[in-house]
């Protein structure tokens, strides 16, 4: 075990875990940041998909350790007192099921679209092909993206 240093949300805080502790199981046991969800654990399902400097990042798979210098956003930061517009798109339509997929559905969504401002939609199912969803909500998802695409522009 060692200490180490995370900036999660904008908050510096001093974390105790293994070096080769995912970053999951930091956020949710260490910080109790418990929206990043657990789903396969091996990199294939996008569950705990994260940002890491602005970036969607499998947090299953990365080590939590060699994250001191990055800025690292979890579904509780990405939006202050209002929803920001990849939530409102969701929440309009209506997108989660069970919910349990969801949050690294809007992460990856959200690091999506500042890369792609104005997706069309095969390149949004392409950008989202990788977060899997039990309850296959992958229509809505799509609806989502193509409106918060809109929300942003
Ligand atoms: S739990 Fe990390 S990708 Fe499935
Ligand atoms: S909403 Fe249930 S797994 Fe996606």
């Amino acid at each position: 075990m060692a200490n180490f240093n995370l900036k999660v949300n904008g908050k510096k805080s001093t974390v105790t875990a293994d070096d080769d502790t995912p970053l999951l199981w930091v956020l949710r046991d260490e910080l109790n940041l418990v929206g990043t969800k657990f789903g396969c654990g091996i990199g294939q399902c996008g569950a705990c998909t994260v940002h890491v400097d602005g970036v969607a990042m499998r947090s299953c798979s990365i080590p939590a350790s060699r994250l001191e210098d990055s800025e690292i956003t979890t579904i509780e930061g990405l939006a202050n007192e209002n929803l920001n517009p990849v939530q409102e798109a969701w929440k309009e339509l209506d997108v989660p099921q069970c919910g349990y997929c969801q949050a690294g559905q809007i992460m990856t969504a959200t690091s999506f679209l500042k890369q792609n401002p104005n997706p069309d939609n095969e390149t949004i199912r392409n950008a989202m092909n990788g977060n899997l969803c039990r309850c296959a909500s992958y229509n809505r998802i799509e609806k989502a993206v193509a409106l918060a695409a809109k929300k942003l522009s």
